[in-house]
């Protein structure tokens, strides 16, 4: 009997045979691995699902927040008397309200400011709320409160942040923390060994998360239980932060958050606005929601930072790398977060002498948060844009550089392995893919639309791991329910996790339905975030349907008078291999009749110890830049990924073209602009903040799977993808069109004015 699938049929422990050939590692599969649509395509695109957003309970009032229309200012004087006084106008918080008078908290459980606090640090810092019976009753009153504010100097220039007579953002400087080093080797040996050196300096703008559903919740109190409807990445998460906010034991709270439009990091936190809606119920004795108007999330609900990233690599004349030196600069807004980039230019690439700095301040500008890969893209437009500098200066083939440099272990100090390290089959199946030495062929174009090609790679740094507890339970007819807590971000977690129920007991998808994100009725999961459900969950999915089944022939075994090991389950039939006429339907089965419902528990085993699993990437994009008006084209872009195996290639290949989509943005059309003038962001809305459309992103795309099951890191073999999606884009982009061009644009987005400027310095210096 292993600990790792244990069952109990009537209080007994019965004996697993070691040499189950149903259990671990999948030889060869008929479901995980194949194009399966959504699960729950219908409900989606028919309107049905409900949505955080969508929900609306009898008695609901609504919920809007006043907030801070400066960069930096004291709140001397709030008076709400008209507010109060308005109609439908039910209840109005502010800082002073007893209730509301409470300090704020980070992620991790660490304190910061207040819920309403008096010294507002960036705009749209929150500042009062009102529920009243309509939301244009709410916004109404909100706008009804008169507030005296004292303007204080602000900064929003990371780099002014740090001067000496900078404003002070936070008490004790704009420094956050201490600037994080990764170093190994000897930095100036490894410079003096190289034949060729480079060097520049990069930047990336603050992209905003963007996600299509705005942030919001639905608070509703039962005497003391809490019931929260929140659009997030992990209801379990929001339930632990809740519970300490209100002094409840977390069985207390419940959250849920069966669907959610999106959230690439940004929905990771518990929001001030779930508090403020909890409050507000408490004191009105109704249900209330709060949904932030779009223009509050594009400044409060976090940002992927921008950063400035000094670069500098040395390598031998045969492509060897000898020494990398990185200084990376960027703003995690008013609040805590880390803005570094400096993993990636540390390790994607075998190198024995590094140097790598980040250092993170503050501004007077909305915090940041994680947001899909967190400082990697940026990593990867500095680093690999150098790469392809250093390419350039040895004569060598941008690939070949790279290939010449894959690394087979994370170069930490204890220098652990990789399960998978497959850079290598990421880079040499994308270029084959891609046509890319066909592609280093052409002839330049002698019109104004000259054509280029470009590369780039990643690795991402978070595995995921336990916990995470799945229950699956075999109804008598031969249908199946899923019970797990994480959350369907999007990305297709439900439809993965039923096929590999299906895949193991022979249940069709069609009869599997999945219930998950609800604390109550849901087993922990940790959030969905880090691209780490897959790799979490899976496992915990898989060896859920493996109790069921080791039950089912438990109870066959007995009933067929025919031993465990001879036993197999095809299709909702459990048969003998010895002899074909001992068979039984699932479905007849008399233990489950009996029982009405087989349930198997499977929990996520721990990692190997002293290895290390990271996915792997590699893009490809051909673009075409028109010389006369600066306008890129993105022609074609492949994704080669390593993430191990690929549960469902359809929802696989579609987080690859939704991550090159961002990927994209960050590269060519996004940027927050604040101004300068008065610290604000000028773009906070869908028409002057350019998410990609179909019309930015590639034609023509592809993915091509590196597709080899991990089995040495979890017992389906797969790893993350989210995030390596769009780890490369931009600087592939960034590739392209230095090569199109012959002259780098080293400044993130890549916009039709900073094109045509390179196009005419190179053109001043021929
Ligand atoms: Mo992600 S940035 O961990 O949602």
């Amino acid at each position: 009997m292993t600990d790792k699938h244990a069952y109990h049929i009537d209080g007994a422990v019965p004996e697993t045979p070691e040499n189950d050939p149903n259990a671990g590692a999948w030889q060869e599969t008929s479901v995980v691995g194949t194009r399966q649509a959504r699960i729950d395509a219908y409900e989606r695109v028919s309107g049905t699902a409900v949505f955080p957003h969508d929900v609306s309970l009898p008695e609901m009032l609504h919920g809007a927040i006043l907030r801070c229309p400066h960069a930096h200012a004291n709140v001397l004087e709030i008076d709400t008397t008209e507010a109060e006084k308005m109609p439908g106008v039910r209840a109005v918080i502010t800082g002073k309200t007893a209730g509301a008078d409470m300090p704020w908290y980070e992620r991790g459980g660490r304190f910061y400011g207040r819920l309403f606090d008096d010294e507002c640090r960036h705009e749209g810092e929150e500042v009062a709320a009102v529920a009243a019976e309509t939301p244009l009753q709410a916004f109404d009153a909100i706008r009804a409160i008169k507030i005296t504010y004292e303007k204080l100097p602000f900064v929003i220039d990371e780099a002014k942040a740090l001067e000496p007579d900078a404003p002070a953002v936070q008490e004790g400087g704009n420094m956050v923390g201490e600037p994080r080093v990764r170093e190994r080797g000897d930095l100036a040996a490894g410079f003096a060994e190289a034949d060729v050196v480079v060097g520049r300096t990069y930047r990336t703008e603050c992209q905003i998360h963007a996600p299509m559903e705005p942030h919001g919740s639905v608070a509703r109190w039962d005497g003391n239980r809490l019931t929260v409807w929140d659009s997030t990445q992990g209801v379990f998460s929001v339930q632990g932060t809740l519970a300490k906010v209100f002094g409840l034991p977390m069985s207390n709270v419940r959250v849920i958050g069966h669907y959610m439009g999106g959230g690439f990091g940004a929905k990771l936190e518990t929001g001030k606005y779930t508090v403020v809606a909890a409050i507000m119920a408490k004191m009105t004795a109704r249900p209330v929601k709060i949904f932030l108007p779009r223009e509050d999330c594009f400044t409060v609900t976090g940002n992927r930072p921008g950063n400035t990233m000094k670069i500098k690599i040395g390598a031998k004349s045969d492509g060897t790398l000898t020494a990398i030196e990185y200084d990376s600069l960027g703003s995690t807004g008013a609040y805590r977060y880390n803005a570094g980039t400096g993993a990636l230019p540390a390790y994607l690439y075998q190198v024995a002498n590094v140097h790598a700095i980040d250092t993170t301040v503050y501004t007077n500008a909305g915090k940041a948060r994680p947001m899909r890969a967190p400082g990697v893209p940026q990593g990867a437009w500095s680093l690999e844009q150098a790469m392809d500098d250093l390419a350039a200066e040895l004569e060598m083939d941008p690939l070949a550089l790279r290939l010449k440099n894959i690394p087979t272990t994370l170069q930490t100090e204890q220098n652990p392995a990789f399960t998978s390290p497959h850079l290598r089959a990421c880079l040499e199946k994308g270029a084959e893919a891609f046509g890319w030495a066909e592609a280093m062929e052409l002839a330049p174009d002698e019109g104004h639309l000259k054509r280029g090609v470009g590369l780039a790679a990643g690795m991402w740094f978070y595995p995921g791991g336990p916990p995470s507890t799945v229950i699956v339970k075999l109804h008598a007819d031969g249908s199946a329910n899923l019970n797990m807590g994480a959350s369907d971000i999007g990305t297709g977690t439900k439809t993965w996790a039923a096929m590999i129920v299906a895949e193991e007991l022979g249940v069709p998808l069609a009869k599997i339905q999945v219930e998950h994100a609800d604390t109550a009725t849901t087993q922990y999961a940790t959030s969905s975030g880090g691209s780490k459900t897959v790799p979490s969950d899976s496992p915990a999915v898989l060896a859920a349907a493996q109790a069921v089944k080791h039950q089912l022939l438990a109870f066959a075994s007995e009933q067929l008078e025919a031993p465990v090991e001879d036993l197999e389950l095809r299709e909702l039939e459990i048969v003998s291999r010895s002899d074909a006429e001992k068979r039984v339907a699932v479905t007849e089965i008399e233990m489950l009749g009996r029982r009405g419902v087989i349930m198997g528990t499977g929990y996520r085993d721990p990692n190997p110890e002293d290895t290390v699993t990271f996915p792997f990437c590699a893009q490809f994009c051909e673009v075409e830049v028109n010389t006369r008006t600066g306008e890129i084209r993105i022609l074609r872009f492949l994704g080669a990924h390593d993430s191990g195996r690929v549960l469902n290639r359809l929802t696989f290949d579609n987080q690859v073209f939704g991550g090159m989509a961002m990927g994209i943005g960050l590269g060519v059309t996004e940027e927050r602009v604040l101004d300068r003038q008065t610290g604000k962001m000028v773009n906070a809305n869908f028409h002057d903040y350019k998410i990609p459309t179909m019309l930015d992103v590639a034609n023509d795309h592809a993915s091509h799977p590196v597709d080899q099951p991990d089995n040495d890191f979890n017992s389906t073999g797969a790893k993350g993808l989210g995030e390596p999606a769009t780890i490369p884009t931009a600087a592939a982009v960034g590739n392209a069109v230095a090569n199109a061009l012959g002259v780098r644009v080293t400044d993130a987005p890549l916009t039709p004015q900073k094109i045509l400027e390179a196009i005419e310095s190179k053109r001043k210096e021929a």
